[in-house]
């Protein structure tokens, strides 16, 4: 792997890392994986933590005092530091493991919101919005008689911040939004957006899922009062997730679900919850997996998340132009330098599942549909996009690939 400090990666050592990008999809093609923001790859040392743990120190974490629990809970809690230490949290307390940004999310409104608002309190949330950063708001508002409403998207992708200044003055109770846009791939200011929101009276809860895994992120200089990641999308297992929350909202907050380990202490009738971050983690947790988001953590440490920014940046860049050679094609989103890693297109008189079929007869992985954004689609009057997204081990060749897979599809198509 190349040094931090480097801006240029040294691909021939991370792509032999990571042991899936060897394969073949199909005899004599190989795999031009561009999924990425749907699920990333995992490398070599993510995948050879986890059977470490399996192999060598499997058992219970907090229960045991023999030598195996022991090194368990020290792999599993080292990892919760390092997660902190990624993104600057003050401290590991701050750091809850989940199953996934959703839960985190879900945990947020479940908690924090059911004991904060009431009827006729506003949320504010963005039309770019994946699927986890609406609906839980619409179940809590549905429970509670909330008002949701929402900072409108620009046709470039962008959000209308004018309309934003305009939606404080009905003092929301709560302003959630991505840092990263899953379709778009817009990022978002979140500095400013949190700063106007907390100067308007509102807590943030920032929707991470496609920001941590791919530029560097301080969040005491971001200031944003909950954070929520999955660790599947930076190079970690699936099943284990991160909600980031600010010590002293997460201490005031009721637990999200009851059973072992969230208590200090049970009655028959009555129960006292257990410190953070425990209080927040009910049963056994997915100990291995943890185990591999810290590996995956030190993985992209060593690699560097600048370097990895901007090789994105440079690739980002390079496809937007490629894609805007081939005819019928039409992009979403922002100009490449407001955008991280991802271009969602549509192809005239083509269905982007079409587009993906014969794509994957490349060995092309990318995304078609709505890909859990519906309102953000109904917003541009379509129904599905196809989406290219690129990390750290894609390459200018790929992309390539990715066009003389669309020169392919107006071949089939006409
Ligand atoms: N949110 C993931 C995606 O955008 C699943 O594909």
């Amino acid at each position: 792997m190349t040094s931090p400090d480097t801006t240029k990666l040294d691909f021939e050592k991370i792509r032999a890392d990571f042991p899936i990008l060897e394969r073949e999809v199909k005899p004599g093609v190989p795999l031009i994986y561009l999924d990425s923001t749907a699920s990333s790859q995992k490398p070599r040392q993510v995948i050879d933590a986890m059977t470490a743990y399996y192999e060598l120190q499997n058992a219970n974490v907090h229960r045991g005092v023999h030598a195996l629990s022991e090194e368990a809970t020290e792999a599993y809690e080292g990892a919760r530091q390092r997660i902190a230490d990624f993104i600057n949290a003050a401290s590991a307390q701050e750091i809850i493991y989940t199953r996934n940004t959703t839960e985190s999310i879900n945990l947020v409104a479940f908690s924090w919101g059911r004991s904060n608002l009431t009827k006729g309190d506003v949320i504010v949330l963005t039309e770019m919005e994946h699927h986890s950063n609406i609906v839980p708001w619409q179940m809590l508002a549905a429970e509670l008689d909330l008002r949701l409403e929402f900072i409108p998207v620009t046709e470039d992708g962008l959000l209308e911040m004018e309309e934003y200044h305009k939606l404080l003055e009905l003092k929301p109770k709560i302003v959630a939004f991505a840092h990263m846009s899953n379709v778009l791939g817009t990022i978002n200011p979140a500095k400013e957006i949190i700063e106007l929101a907390h100067s308007a009276g509102a807590i943030t809860v920032v929707d991470a899922a496609q920001s941590v895994p791919h530029f560097a992120v301080d969040i005491q200089d971001l200031d944003a009062d909950f954070y929520a990641f999955s660790g599947h999308k930076m190079l970690g297992p699936t099943g284990i997730g991160i909600l980031y929350g600010k010590k002293d909202l997460l201490k005031a907050m009721p637990p999200f679900l009851g059973g072992g380990d969230m208590i200090k202490r049970v009655e028959l009738r009555s129960f006292i919850a257990n410190e953070l971050p425990h209080k927040f983690e009910a049963g056994t947790p997915a100990i291995a997996e943890a185990i591999g988001l810290g590996a995956a953590v030190d993985y992209l440490n060593e690699v560097g998340m600048d370097a990895i920014f901007a090789h994105e940046a440079q690739l980002t860049e390079y496809a937007l132009e490629r894609l805007e050679e081939v005819p019928g094609v039409w992009l979403f989103g922002p100009s490449a330098d407001k955008k991280g890693g991802v271009a969602s297109f549509t192809f005239e008189g083509v269905h982007p599942h079409d587009v993906s079929e014969i794509l994957d007869r490349s060995g092309v992985a990318v995304r078609a549909g709505h890909h859990c954004a519906m309102p953000l689609h109904n917003k541009f009057n379509i129904n599905a996009t196809a989406r290219a997204s690129f990390y750290l081990y894609n390459t200018e060749s790929d992309v390539d690939r990715l066009i003389e897979g669309l020169y392919k599809v107006k071949e089939v198509y006409g």
